[in-house]
């Protein structure tokens, strides 16, 4: 592949290996190829009314075995504009009536080592950070993933239209330095998808673009999936929504009955009328049917999902809902089981039907029943595909969590309304705290895959003080987030309480579901994002930072040019602080026009929402666009420079606070070598053999990379510090998060040496494990150290002994318990 006079990818092949076939051996010729060029339009049932051009240039390449049995295989090929995508395709000829496909390598001969954003293959819900490293680097990978090239052009690799088959994850190629193969999940018998003939696979795509903005604005992944298949879409209709949810997440609520329940049926008529007041068009409730006494309890999750709790009157608050103007969305926790599921669908999709409900938002935490399935293996894709058409027949737009990544089959069931797939905010609620920076590169990695619902909208950051447990990020960065990860059903999430009386709220309430078109204003992977979106005359504008702060410029080049505009902004005030004022809105009106250009000062972890409302004023006597969303009056509002000339000094205040993040640390082991008597796991590298002196410590975020992982051994690294020296104090740290099968140590203890042969004892720590360590989902980081009288040292060792195996109160008990550790700092 060439874009732009430079080359993207090397010649590259592949190779599929069969349990009831023999693999190909050398001898593949092409004996046909068939040619054909296409270039025509199509309308998605929502959003982008301009339509969509699917233009391309394709060719099928028929491959013929030379020798027997005469095989033939199909390589369907495409070149976009804005990439090149290609699948195979199995005929019957030659072949038995099934396959069994026992592995695809697919090569991706990258052209250089760049740089890359990625999360790694193994994650049953792709809730990691996203890691940013040479490409050389990586392992494996998951898709999308994203590369930056030196000359700024980006390319993102993810496969489309996955159905019938196994998810595709990347695979670095044995001994290669940066060519990956692909790779399928084996089922327990070993084949990773059986297939009927004629087959053809997904999809395999490089979307390519000249900056990271394009691959935003690319359709290339809708155009791969095949046209809607659903007759009568009237019902399908983009909605905001709130709902009973981010109570169970800060622990205020129980998603079971009992004195904190949730889902009642009061609770849920005080968010209908909420709902109703405030232009929002949905309420969804968790925890409204029998059975979540099950849902991670240990035992197997079965849960009723047509027998509501007495406290919630299912058809009361369904009546109720409707009388108001506002859907029920209502939703289906199958903890994994899937057997279970499928056994109760249709009488749970029939009772949606007689109630009126049209919206469903479903949920996979937990292993997958029966045991040995992966969560994106063909079993699983067989299974989401199942739901959607099923809901599909039902009438019931879907919102998928933990959900197969999407491949934009949304095309096709345009029902499959959003997923999630990703880190959300749950995270800062029940779990740890995700740093700023995610939301600036999820536009540009996993939104490139589809709709994403991240359940954004948190105005209360600060949530839960007295458990140390809150946001770090500004309101004003989750209100931005509502306009920058795009899910046409749409969460604002937060309990109402948080958001009554609150100004900025009118930002909730003025914003659509769905768009007629995005632009990408300015980005920098990892740093920040601003971009633009319009329905019909009004845009909206959001912009999100990472943990610096940052000014960044808007020029309105994209507004109508006859037009006078009031922009209503929504930002950072000179006191805004993620730390200790995060939840100060700024709210301002002014006029602007699409020559004018917004200035935009953006706190730390900090964001910016903008909404451009034609003015009934108009200019050099013009008439507005008839269909015109809103109109606002110009009376009285001061010019956007007068905005534009808050910035500086905004920038000064918020250069001056404190940045998130783990503090660089300097101490005398920081780059030193270290040897590990029991290696770490795969899966838990962190930086790698030196990683423990790398000078940097982990963050409450145990996914974040930096913590390096030990599977049921103990954590025992001596540093060689290349020389003798004083050393008074060594420390080390450790992470404990139960939930995550993640405990300290039992106990650590301290040595030095001079010979690196015979060490002595300098001091020692235990940890007293107690029963209430499993009962909080608590994440904490703690240092065990010891200082003592100075001894002149060249090898430092610490020897942490590990629990080993769960302890018997913990849910994981008797199976291996893990040790998370990060830096061993020497003074
Ligand atoms: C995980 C989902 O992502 C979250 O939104 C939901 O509340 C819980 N599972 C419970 O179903
Ligand atoms: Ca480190």
């Amino acid at each position: 592949i060439t874009s732009r006079g430079s080359v993207i990818m090397e010649p590259s092949g592949f190779h599929f290996a069969f349990k009831n076939q023999p693999s190909f051996r050398a001898g593949l010729v092409v004996s046909a190829v068939k040619r054909s060029r296409t270039d025509t339009t199509w309308h998605p049932v929502y959003g982008t009314p301009g339509g969509v051009r699917n233009h391309y240039n394709e060719a099928v390449f028929t491959l013929r075995e030379t020798g027997r049995p005469h095989r033939s295989i199909e390589v369907i090929a495409r070149a976009y504009d804005d990439g090149i995508a290609f699948r195979y395709a199995f005929p019957r000829d030659g072949w038995s009536d099934s396959l069994l496909i026992t592995g695809e390598e697919t090569e991706f001969a990258f052209a250089a080592n760049d740089s890359a954003w990625w999360i790694p293959a193994n994650e049953f819900a792709y809730e990691s950070l996203y890691r940013h490293t040479p490409l050389g680097d990586i392992q494996d990978a998951n898709t999308p993933i994203t590369i930056e090239k030196r000359n700024g052009v980006c390319l993102s690799i993810h496969e489309a239209a996955l159905r019938d088959y196994s998810e595709m994850t990347l695979r670095k190629k044995k001994g290669a330095a940066r060519t990956f193969v692909s790779s399928l999940w084996p089922e327990p018998d070993g084949v990773c998808a059986r297939v009927a003939l004629p087959f053809a696979t997904p999809w395999r795509y490089v979307a390519i673009a000249a900056a990271p903005g394009g691959l935003v604005e690319s359709q290339l992944l809708q155009n791969l999936n095949e046209p809607c298949r659903i007759a009568d879409v009237s019902w399908i209709r983009p909605i905001k929504f709130i709902g009973i949810w981010w109570g169970m997440h800060t622990g205020r609520y129980t998603w079971y009955e009992g004195p904190n329940h949730g889902a009642t049926t009061e609770r849920m008529k005080e968010y209908i009328d909420f709902a109703a007041a405030h232009n929002i068009g949905g309420v969804l409730a968790e925890g409204w049917n029998t059975g979540w006494e099950t849902w991670a309890s240990g035992v197997t999750p079965i849960q009723d999902f047509t027998k509501a709790y007495p406290d919630f009157e299912i058809e009361e608050v369904v009546r109720y809902a409707k009388k108001n103007g506002v859907e029920f969305i209502s939703h289906h926790e199958t903890g994994g089981n899937i057997p279970e599921y499928e056994r109760q669908m249709d009488s749970a999709f029939t009772l949606c039907r007689k109630l009126g409900i049209h919206y469903l938002k479903t949920g996979y935490a937990g292993s997958i029943l029966p045991d040995g399935y992966h969560h994106h293996g063909q079993f699983m894709v067989r299974h989401f595909q199942k739901v959607v058409e099923t809901a599909a027949r039902f009438q019931i737009a879907l919102d998928v969590h933990e959900s197969i990544k999407p491949t934009g089959l949304d095309r096709t069931w345009p029902n499959l309304m959003s997923q999630e797939a990703a880190r959300g905010n749950e995270w800062n609620g029940t779990y740890k705290a995700t740093p700023p920076y995610h939301a600036t590169i999820l536009p540009f990695t996993r939104l490139l895959a589809g709709p994403y619902d991240y359940t954004p909208g948190i105005f209360a950051v600060n949530h839960s003080p007295a458990k140390s447990k809150r946001l770090y990020c500004t309101t004003t960065y989750q209100l931005a987030t509502l306009v920058v990860l795009y899910s046409p059903m749409l969460m604002a999430a937060d309990v109402i309480e948080n958001y009554r009386g609150r100004p900025a709220f009118a930002f909730v309430e003025d914003l659509p579901a769905a768009w007629d078109e995005t632009r990408v204003i300015d980005a920098q992977l990892g740093d920040y994002v601003s971009l633009a979106r319009r329905q019909k005359d009004q845009w909206f504008v959001g912009s999100v930072t990472d943990e610096e702060c940052r000014r960044i410029t808007l020029p309105l080049t994209f507004l109508n040019k006859e037009t006078q505009y009031v922009a209503t902004i929504y930002g950072d005030s000179i006191t805004t602080d993620w730390e200790k004022n995060p939840e100060a809105v700024e709210i301002g009106r002014y006029t602007v026009t699409s020559r004018d250009t917004i200035v935009a000062a953006l706190s730390k972890a900090g964001g910016q929402t903008i909404v451009l409302t034609p003015a009934a004023a108009k200019v050099g006597g013009r008439t507005n666009i008839p269909d015109a969303a809103a109109q606002a009056t110009t009376d009285g509002l001061p010019p956007i420079r007068t905005y534009n000339g808050m910035a500086n000094a905004k920038m000064a205040a918020f250069t001056a606070r404190k940045t998130y993040g783990s503090a660089r640390t300097v101490h005398s082991a920081v780059g030193k070598p270290v040897s590990l008597k029991y290696p770490f796991g795969e899966r838990y590298p962190a930086s790698g053999a030196n990683a423990l002196t790398d000078g940097s410590r982990g963050t409450h975020n145990l996914s974040s990379g930096e913590w390096q992982g030990f599977e049921g051994v103990d954590v025992v690294a001596t540093i060689d510090l290349k020389e003798s020296m004083p050393v008074k104090k060594i420390s080390i740290g450790f992470l404990n998060s139960p939930n995550d099968w993640i405990f300290y140590p039992r106990t650590v203890v301290f040595s030095v040496s001079d010979d690196g042969k015979t060490f002595s004892n300098v001091g020692e720590e235990r940890y007293a494990f107690s029963k209430t360590d499993s009962t909080e989902n608590l994440i904490e980081i703690r240092d065990f150290s010891s200082a003592f009288a100075p001894v002149t040292a060249r090898y430092v060792r610490v020897s942490a002994e590990s629990i080993s195996l769960c302890p018997p109160w913990h849910y994981g008990r008797g199976k291996k318990a893990w040790v998370f550790t990060d830096e061993v700092v020497v003074e």
